[in-house]
């Protein structure tokens, strides 16, 4: 399998893993799997293809055929293309994240998107980030982080992040969104969202960004990962 070192950053939806993992890969000049965009590109998939939302079967199958292609990786502005169609903004919604959370509960969809996250680990190394890739997608990985806040800073969070995106959404929307969210990944019976026995917690509720990198940043050089 995996003949890279692996670094993953698990956490719940806002705790800014996707911000902390892109900083991480850079720093390191390592490949990234934002395997939450995954997730979200099967359920637009699903929609293009006019699939019924509760047709696990044609959505794992979408899963497994789906041609995507992440442009720029490591990049901030990084765009993503679904059947060479640039779904960079769609894939960021509020709606694309639901459906996601949807098909992320079905046992087949994540079995089809395994190998394809996989292929990802390829050196000089990678930084995953998601729900279930310390436990489930790379469970040998060198250094694995959970990353938490509280609801009320995630909901803050998106709520600062839409906001910039010109985004009319209400905090009170987001904050339930989020706690629906929430309970629907940690509730689901298949690669549930929960840290490693082996992952180090950061609780980044009060800390800027910078800090948390910081802390990775330090896991790993005391793992000879990186300088
Ligand atoms: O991280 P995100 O908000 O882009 O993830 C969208 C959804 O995908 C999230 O609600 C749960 C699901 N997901 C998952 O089940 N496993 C992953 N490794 C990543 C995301």
């Amino acid at each position: 399998m995996a003949t890279a070192p692996i670094v993953t950053i698990d956490g719940p939806s806002g705790s800014g893993k996707g911000t902390v993992s892109r900083a991480v890969a850079r720093f390191a000049s390592w490949h990234r799997l934002d395997s939450g965009a995954l997730y979200r590109l099967v359920a637009i998939a699903g929609q293009d293809r006019g699939l019924a939302p509760d047709d696990v079967k044609r959505h794992a199958q979408a899963a497994l055929t789906m041609e995507v292609s992440f442009l720029e990786e490591a990049q901030e502005d990084e765009r993503v293309l679904l059947e060479g169609r640039d779904v960079t903004a769609e894939l960021r919604s509020e709606s694309a994240g639901a459906g996601a959370s949807r098909v992320a509960a079905w046992p087949e969809v994540r079995q089809a998107l395994l190998e394809r996250q996989q292929s990802f680990a390829r050196p000089p190394g990678l930084v995953a980030d998601g729900r279930d890739m310390g436990t489930v997608v790379f469970p040998q990985a060198e250094l694995k982080i959970f990353l938490t806040a509280s609801p009320e800073e995630r909901a803050l969070r998106r709520y600062k992040q839409l906001k910039d995106k010109g985004s009319g959404v209400s905090l009170a929307a987001l904050s339930r969104e989020i706690a629906e969210r929430d309970a629907r990944d940690s509730t689901r019976a298949v690669a549930p969202l929960k840290a490693a026995p082996d992952a180090h917690v950061i609780d980044s509720t009060g800390l800027a960004i910078e800090e948390v990198v910081g802390r990775v940043l330090a896991l790993g050089r005391s793992r000879s990962l990186w300088p």
